[in-house]
């Protein structure tokens, strides 16, 4: 499957989840989950659509080996970050504890990026 493709699935699945647990928090009148709701949905949803639109416009499956990397290191990320942010704000574990974990997700979700800005610009390169 094109990476493009799998990323939109990847996007709306986010996008399912997070709704999900906004319609939860609302129901409940319990809004603390926020923060995991809007990570799901800004993390997970919006930048997995933006990285497809990014694949099926400019990047053209030219460096195959660097976007499974790219979208692995994504995926992880954003679920590592979104369970770590999940049990934070239901308390089910100390920060302490999830502190590291959530900064490793956070490097691993900033290293999806600069790898997804490395394949543009790397293809305007093989373009010319
Ligand atoms: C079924 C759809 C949705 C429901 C029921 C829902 C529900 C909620 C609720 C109850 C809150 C907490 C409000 C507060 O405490 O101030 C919230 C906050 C938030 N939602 Fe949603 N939401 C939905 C869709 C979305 C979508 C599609 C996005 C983004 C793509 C989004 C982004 C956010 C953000 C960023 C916040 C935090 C806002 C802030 O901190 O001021 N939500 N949502
Ligand atoms: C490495 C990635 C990221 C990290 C480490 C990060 C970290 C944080 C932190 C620490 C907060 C404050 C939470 C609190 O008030 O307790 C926050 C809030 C927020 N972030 Fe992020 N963020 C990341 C990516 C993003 C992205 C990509 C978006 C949007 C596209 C985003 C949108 C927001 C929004 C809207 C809030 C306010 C949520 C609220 O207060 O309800 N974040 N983020």
């Amino acid at each position: 499957m094109r990476y493009d493709r799998k990323y939109l699935i990847c996007g709306l699945t986010y996008a399912i989840a997070g709704m999900a647990l906004g319609m939860a928090m609302a129901a409940s009148h319990n809004h603390e989950q926020r923060v995991t709701h809007a990570h799901l949905l800004l993390v997970g949803f919006v930048t997995s659509m933006m990285y497809g639109i990014i694949h099926n416009l400019w990047l053209n499956e030219v460096t195959p080996r660097v976007a499974k990397v790219q979208f692995i290191l994504h995926n992880l990320g954003a679920t590592t970050m979104i369970i770590g942010l999940f049990l934070l704000f239901q308390q089910a574990l100390p920060e302490q504890q999830l502190g590291p974990i959530l900064g490793m997700a956070s490097a691993t979700v900033m290293a999806g990026m600069l790898l997804m800005l490395w394949m543009v610009i790397k293809t305007g390169k093989l373009d010319k």
